[in-house]
């Protein structure tokens, strides 16, 4: 069987991972640092540190331009760290422009965890953590701005990973 390229070692690399709410990339983000022996940021986990606040309730306090803002500015500052890293972003952490430009200034790997709606709705209906997109959204809307966002995924993405086999298979382990 052949090894994905992303999973060879030895050239100095950022490792992003991208996609929608729900796709798993803190889940396969760490399972990946851990395989390649790389130290793992999730982002929502960073701003949660540095905020003293969770995603939800910085949504409801401050809003979602002062949440981009601040996204960008931690996410500036991974890319800035030294070293190979492994990086799970949020779901939207790439939309912006200014996110795109930092992704082409750095050696970066961008790693696409797809998958399709359905999967990822029934999933963030069974989490646990809050997301104000997803609360605050009719289902409609939530799947006109999944479907908005796919392209931007797509046209960032080194590499492009189904997951909805491992999906599936952590719906029937729950
Ligand atoms: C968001 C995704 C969330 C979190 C915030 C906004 C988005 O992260 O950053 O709720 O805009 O897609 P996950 O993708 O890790 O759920």
């Amino acid at each position: 069987m052949e090894c994905p390229e992303f999973f060879q070692l030895g050239e100095m690399m950022k490792y992003i991972l991208i996609g929608f709410m729900g796709a798993g990339k803190t889940t396969i983000g760490s399972a990946l640092a851990q395989k390649l022996h790389l130290p793992f940021y999730d982002m929502d986990q960073e701003i949660i540190r540095q905020t003293q606040c969770s995603v939800s309730a910085y949504f409801a306090k401050f809003g979602e331009p002062a949440f981009r803002k601040l996204e960008l500015s931690v996410f500036e500052s991974l890319l800035n760290k030294e070293g190979d890293m492994v990086i799970s972003t949020g779901g939207g952490t790439v939309m912006s422009t200014e996110a795109q430009q930092l992704l082409a200034e750095y050696q970066v790997e961008v790693l696409w965890l797809n998958t399709d709606f359905e999967t990822l709705y029934q999933r963030l209906a069974e989490d646990d953590v809050e997301r104000p997109l997803f609360i605050n959204n009719t289902k409609e809307d939530f799947k006109a701005l999944f479907d908005q966002r796919l392209s931007t995924y797509e046209s960032l993405a080194n590499h492009q990973v189904d997951v909805t086999m491992q999906n599936q298979i952590l719906q029937e382990v729950k």
